[in-house]
C-alpha cells in the first residue's frame, strides 16, 4: 500500500526507519499478556542478609521430594520465611493483577521452603512442583567464579549456574523459554507447574538458593 512501503526497512539498530514517524503520530498500542507469569523481585540487601542467615545445612534434608541432583538441600522455617517475604508477595499481588487482569485476593500461605546449596557437578533437571499454586527462588549467593564462568560461557542457552523457565510449543515468533544468569537478590516468582531447570557449572565454590512454594487459600 502507498506509504507504507518502507515500514519493515531497518536501520542498524533494528528499529524500523519510520519508528519515530509512527511515535509521532501518537498511536496508541498494548500487548496481550498470555501465558505463565514470571516475575523477578529485588530483595533488599538487608532481607537478603536475613535470609543468608536461616540457610543451614543443620536443618533436616527435603531431597526425597526434590527433583535436583545436589546433595544438600535443607528445610528452612516457613514462619521465618514468610516474615521476611511479606513485603515482596503484596508486591508480586500487583504483578499478577497486571499479568492476569484480576486480583489475587486470597491469603497466601508458604508452603515448604528449603534451601538448595549447589556444588560443581550438580544440576536440577526440567521439573514442576505439585501441590501449590506458585513457586518461588531466591538467589542467596552467586560465586564470583561461576560468574565469571558464566561469562565465558560461548554456547546457546543461560550457560553454567543459570536457570531456564520453558513453556508450551516452540513457534515462530514465539518466545517459549527464558534462559536467565541469576543475580543475588533476585527472587523469580512463577506458576508451579511452569517447567524449570538448572544448569551445572565447573566452579569449585557454593551457588545458594532458596526454593520456596505457596498456595491461595
Ligand atoms: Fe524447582
Amino acid at each position: 500500500m502507498k506509504g507504507e512501503k518502507n515500514i519493515f526497512l531497518t536501520d542498524q539498530s533494528g528499529l524500523s526507519k519510520n519508528t519515530n514517524k509512527i511515535l509521532s503520530k501518537n498511536i496508541p498500542y498494548k500487548f496481550f499478556y498470555w501465558g505463565p507469569l514470571l516475575c523477578v523481585l529485588k530483595l533488599k540487601p538487608s532481607d537478603l542478609k536475613k535470609c543468608a542467615k536461616f540457610c543451614s545445612k543443620k536443618s533436616s534434608f527435603v531431597n526425597e521430594t526434590l527433583a535436583g541432583n545436589i546433595k544438600n538441600e535443607h528445610y528452612v522455617s516457613t514462619y521465618e520465611y514468610y516474615k521476611i517475604m511479606n513485603p515482596y508477595l503484596e508486591a508480586f499481588r500487583h504483578s499478577f493483577k497486571q499479568w492476569y487482569g484480576g486480583h489475587l485476593t486470597k491469603p497466601i500461605r508458604v508452603v515448604k521452603a528449603w534451601v538448595n546449596f549447589m556444588v560443581e557437578g550438580e544440576y536440577n533437571p526440567p521439573h514442576i512442583h505439585i501441590n501449590c499454586d506458585f513457586s518461588s527462588v531466591l538467589f542467596v549467593k552467586i560465586p564470583e567464579n561461576l560468574k565469571k564462568e558464566n561469562k565465558k560461557f560461548l554456547g546457546t542457552g543461560g550457560g553454567p549456574g543459570s536457570i531456564s523457565f520453558t513453556y508450551g510449543e516452540v513457534q515462530p515468533y514465539s518466545l517459549s523459554a527464558r534462559d536467565i544468569f541469576p543475580e543475588e537478590g533476585d527472587l523469580f516468582i512463577f506458576p508451579a507447574t511452569l517447567t524449570h531447570f538448572v544448569a551445572p557449572f565447573m566452579s569449585k565454590e557454593e551457588r545458594i538458593s532458596v526454593s520456596a512454594n505457596f498456595k491461595f487459600e
